[in-house]
C-alpha cells in the first residue's frame, strides 16, 4: 500500500506530517510523493486565511479522478480545516473517509488499518483531549540536518483576527522530559539544528498541562545536548518575551541570533483592537534590548494590512516600524475574515482594493530593506547549515539550500567531496532577491 501526504500551513503542520510519515512507514506503508500512484492520501490543512482553505477543497476535488479508477482509494483530512469542517467533508467528497484534528492525529496510523479492512467505514477524530496526546516515538535512521520539535499545542490568546485558538484548542504544554528525550534522540541520529515549535513558545509551561518548567529552563537544557550546533524557536509573542529569555541570547552559544517576532501592525490603536496586549513602544524596546545583548541580532516578522478600522495613517505607522526596525524578512498578509473571530464582527472593514494597495506598498518597502541587508552580506565568510543534502552522486544540479546563523537562505554549490557534509564554511558571493549565494571555502 502506498500513501502520500500533502501539507499546507505552518511549521507545526510540517512537523505533524513528518511524524505521520514516519509512523505510517513503520507500519509497512510505502511513501510516494506522487498522489496519483497512492492508495490513500492524507492532507494536513490550514485555515488561517481564506485562500489556503479554498485550496484544500480544490486539491481534494482534484483527486476524484483517482477514486474513479480505484474504488478503494481514500483520503484523510487533518489539521485546522478538518477541525472546523469536520464531518462536512464526508458529505462533500465520498472518498474522504477520515477527518482528524491535531489532538486526534496520534491515532491516525492505527485507524488507517481499519479503513483498509472495512471499506464502508468513515472515521472522525476531531474532539479535543484534556491532555497533551503524546505520540508514538518514531525516528528516522538518519535525522535531517534541522528538525522541528513540538513543545506545545494550541493557543489561549484569542487575537481578534485569529482562528488558531478555535482550530487547535487551548494551550497544552508537553513535559520537559518528553521534549528533551525527543531532542536527544534526533541529535544522536545526526540532527545539527533543533527548532522548538509552538503557537506561542514564550508561554510554554504556563498552563495546567506542563510540568512547571519555564521556556527559559527548557532552552537551557536543550542547549546542553552534546552535538547540537544550533537552537531556534518559533513563534514568540511579544507580550510574553521575558527579560530572562532576552538574556539567554547572550548566554547560550548554540542559540542562533535570529528571532521571528510577529508585530502584525505598527499602530497602537489597531494593536489594541487586535488584542495583542503590547504597544509599538514596547515592541521597539524589546528589539533594542535584544540588539544590546546581541548586536548582530536579526529579526523577521508577520504583518497584517487592512484590519477592520485601519486608516491610511495607521498603515503608515506599520511602514514606519519597518523602517525603524529593518527586519530581514516580513511575511505579510491581507486581513481575512475568519468565522467565529471577534474581528469578523467588527465594523469599518477595509475594502479589498485598498488592502491590496497597502500590501503591495508594504512589500515593496520590505523588499528594499531586505535587499539592502542582503547586499551588506556579500564578501562575508560564514557557517551554513545545508538542508536536504541528497547523497546521490548522479545529481546534476548540485546547488543546495542552506541557512546562515541569522536564518537567511543561502544557496551553496557543492562538489563531490563536500556532498556528505551538512555544515560548511562559505563566502557570500551574491545577493539575490530572496536569498544569498555562497561559495564553499571549507567543510566544518
Ligand atoms: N502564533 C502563530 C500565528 C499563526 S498564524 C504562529 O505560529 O505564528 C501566522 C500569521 O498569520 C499571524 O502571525 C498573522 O500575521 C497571520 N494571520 C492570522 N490570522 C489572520 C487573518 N485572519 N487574516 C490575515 N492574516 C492572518
Ligand atoms: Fe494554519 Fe494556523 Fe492552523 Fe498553522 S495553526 S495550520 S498557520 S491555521
Ligand atoms: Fe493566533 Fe494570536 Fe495565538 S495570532 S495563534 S491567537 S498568539
Amino acid at each position: 500500500m502506498k500513501f502520500s501526504i500533502i501539507t499546507f500551513g505552518c511549521q507545526m503542520n510540517v512537523a505533524d506530517s513528518n511524524w505521520l510519515c514516519l509512523a505510517l512507514r513503520k507500519r509497512g506503508y510505502e511513501f510516494t510523493s506522487n498522489p496519483d500512484e497512492a492508495d490513500f492520501v492524507l492532507f494536513n490543512t490550514c485555515s488561517v486565511r481564506q485562500k489556503p482553505e479554498q485550496k484544500v477543497y480544490s486539491e481534494v476535488g482534484r483527486l476524484r479522478s483517482i477514486w474513479r479508477k480505484n474504488a478503494n482509494f481514500f483520503v484523510g483530512i487533518g489539521g485546522c480545516v478538518a477541525q472546523q469542517v469536520g464531518m462536512g467533508f464526508f458529505e462533500r467528497f465520498p472518498y474522504v473517509r477520515l477527518v482528524f484534528g491535531t489532538d486526534g492525529i496520534y491515532m491516525v496510523p492505527d485507524v488507517i488499518g481499519q479503513l483498509i479492512v472495512y471499506p464502508q467505514k468513515k472515521i472522525s477524530l476531531i474532539s479535543f483531549e484534556e491532555f497533551y496526546p503524546e505520540r508514538e516515538k518514531v525516528f528516522p535512521e538518519k535525522a535531517p540536518a534541522s528538525v522541528f520539535i513540538n513543545i506545545m499545542q494550541g493557543c489561549d490568546n484569542f487575537c481578534a483576527y485569529c482562528i488558531v485558538p478555535f482550530t487547535r484548542g487551548r494551550q497544552k504544554s508537553r513535559t520537559k522530559d518528553a521534549v528533551l528525550s525527543e531532542c536527544i534522540e534526533f541529535v544522536e541520529r545526526g540532527a545539527k539544528e533543533i527548532v522548538l515549535l509552538g503557537q506561542n513558545v514564550n508561554s510554554y509551561g504556563q498552563d495546567k498541562f506542563g510540568d512547571g518548567t519555564s521556556f527559559v529552563e527548557l532552552l537551557k537544557d536543550v542547549a546542553k545536548i552534546k552535538g547540537l550546533k544550533r537552537l531556534r524557536f518559533t513563534t514568540s509573542h511579544p507580550k510574553d518575551l521575558s527579560k530572562e529569555l532576552i538574556y539567554l541570547f547572550g548566554e547560550l552559544d548554540v542559540l542562533c541570533p535570529h528571532l521571528h517576532l510577529p508585530l502584525q501592525v505598527g499602530s497602537n490603536k489597531i494593536l489594541k483592537k487586535m488584542g495583542r496586549k503590547y504597544t509599538r513602544e514596547k515592541y521597539l524596546s524589546l528589539v533594542e534590548q535584544l540588539r544590546k545583548i546581541r548586536p548582530d541580532m536579526a529579526f523577521s516578522t508577520d504583518l497584517i494590512v487592512g484590519f477592520p478600522g485601519e486608516t491610511r495613517d495607521d498603515f503608515e505607522q506599520t511602514l514606519d516600524m519597518l523602517r525603524l526596525i529593518e527586519f530581514e524578512n516580513a511575511y505579510s498578509f491581507k486581513y481575512s475574515d475568519r468565522p467565529g473571530t471577534r474581528a469578523e464582527k467588527m465594523a469599518n472593514k477595509v475594502p479589498e482594493p485598498e488592502k491590496q494597495e497597502r500590501l503591495v506598498e508594504l512589500q515593496e518597502l520590505q523588499e528594499k530593506i531586505t535587499q539592502k541587508k542582503y547586499m551588506a552580506r556579500v564578501g562575508e565568510k560564514e557557517e551554513i547549515l545545508l538542508e536536504n543534502v541528497k547523497f546521490d552522486s548522479k545529481l546534476e544540479n548540485r546547488t543546495f539550500r542552506g541557512r546562515d546563523l541569522w536564518n537567511r537562505v543561502v544557496n551553496v554549490q557543492i562538489d563531490e567531496q563536500t556532498l556528505a557534509c551538512e555544515l560548511v564554511h562559505v563566502k557570500i558571493v551574491e545577493a539575490k532577491k530572496h536569498s544569498l549565494l555562497g561559495k564553499v571555502l571549507n567543510i566544518l
